[in-house]
């Protein structure tokens, strides 16, 4: 397994464990997660490195299971050595749909750019061209050279969607957790807090991943929850966790001023991504869902800031996001005006 240490991989290779397969778990770093029996091997790989996937393959594998694929570069690289590999899986994106006008998540920053998806998106959805430039064009590059050589590899592609659970490098529950715990009464919520982000816990992941190693095949699948909640829902459900009420203001349509209201999930039109294949094609039914799973969750970043500031616990929320995730100053600000408005 390629990425085996980051959130994804940590569950999938306890998952495939379970169903009695002989992991070996790379990443660059070459660690373990401590719920991993002595049976998992662990070893140092930067598949990026000429040669070194190859040589750790050795005469071959079973089954391949990539985190950390994207462009036509891995896709290449993957199926150059189609003849040692019995089929693989590796992770995509929803990121990579577009909707009617050629709107999608690239275009989402400019005046009318926001997509504007079916509820929920079926897999038939068309995608953002491929291409080197961004995220999701260089992910459907992937895809479409892994899915050119399915006679040859078989490869199911998962397209996640919000991945949450331990070890997620960038947690968009931060947004919520870290408010509750520097005690903040109230919050701001751009869109109605109607915004809906489909999510999905890594180990619903990690179920879909071994699901497909039983039924090797060439295809494209979303990965997502049961549900999908709505911002405001997920606010309160972090609450919930924390045994805490944060009042909520509302504001219709887009964060009023700067980045205020607008949290990692926000976006004027719900993205929900459609199960039904999944469930048809592999048998999924989601080992958890969203509210279920979120304890985990909420204690491990809880422990994370415990000792540290959360842009040195997560750096990597830190470049995505960037300081105005908690610029409780212009909150405020903006409250105030918003109070004396009435
Ligand atoms: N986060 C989301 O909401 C989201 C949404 C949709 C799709 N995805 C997809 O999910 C995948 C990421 O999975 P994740 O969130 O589980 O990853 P992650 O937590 O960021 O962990 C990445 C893993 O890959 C390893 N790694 C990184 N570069 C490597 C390299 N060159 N060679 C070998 N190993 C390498 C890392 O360990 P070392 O650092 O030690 O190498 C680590 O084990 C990506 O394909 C991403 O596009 C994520």
């Amino acid at each position: 397994m390629l990425g085996a240490t980051g959130q994804i991989g940590r569950a999938a290779v306890r998952a495939l464990r379970e169903d009695g397969w002989d992991v070996t778990a790379a990443s660059r770093g070459g660690g373990r997660d401590r719920t991993w029996d002595a049976d998992v091997r662990s070893v140092a790989l930067d598949r990026d490195e000429e040669g070194a996937l190859a040589s750790a393959l050795g005469d071959g594998c079973d089954l391949l299971v990539d985190m950390v694929a994207y462009g036509g570069t891995h896709a290449g690289q993957l199926t150059a050595l189609a003849g040692r590999i019995g089929s693989a899986v590796v992770v995509s994106s929803g990121a990579v749909y577009v909707d009617e006008h050629g709107r999608g998540f690239d275009t989402q920053d400019r005046p009318d750019g926001a997509p504007r998806y079916p509820v929920p998106i079926p897999e038939t959805q068309p995608t953002v061209a491929p291409g080197g430039t961004t995220y999701a064009t260089r992910k459907v590059e992937l895809e479409q050279g892994l899915l050119a050589a399915g006679g040859t590899l078989p490869v199911t592609l998962l397209r996640a969607g919000a991945v949450h659970g331990p070890y997620c490098r960038t947690p968009r529950e931060l947004y919520f957790v870290k408010r509750a715990l520097d005690g903040r009464g109230r919050r701001v919520l751009a869109y109605g807090g109607t915004s809906r982000f489909h999510p999905v816990h890594v180990s619903n992941v990690a179920e879909l991943i071994r699901l497909a190693a039983l039924r090797p095949g060439s295809r494209v699948l979303n990965a997502g929850d049961p549900e999908a909640p709505t911002v405001a829902g997920i606010g309160a459900a972090v609450d919930a966790v924390l045994g805490r009420e944060t009042e909520t203001v509302t504001v219709d349509g887009p964060p009023p001023e700067g980045h205020v209201g607008e949290t990692p999930w926000s976006a004027p039109n719900p993205i929900v991504y459609d199960m039904t294949a999944a469930e048809q094609e592999l048998g999924y039914r989601p080992v958890t869902g969203y509210a279920d799973s979120l304890p985990g969750t909420v204690q491990w970043l809880v422990s994370a800031l415990r000792d540290r500031g959360w842009a040195e616990a997560f750096p990597a929320m830190r470049r995505a996001y960037g300081e105005a995730l908690f610029d409780y100053a212009a909150e405020d600000a903006w409250l105030e005006r918003y109070d004396r408005r009435g």
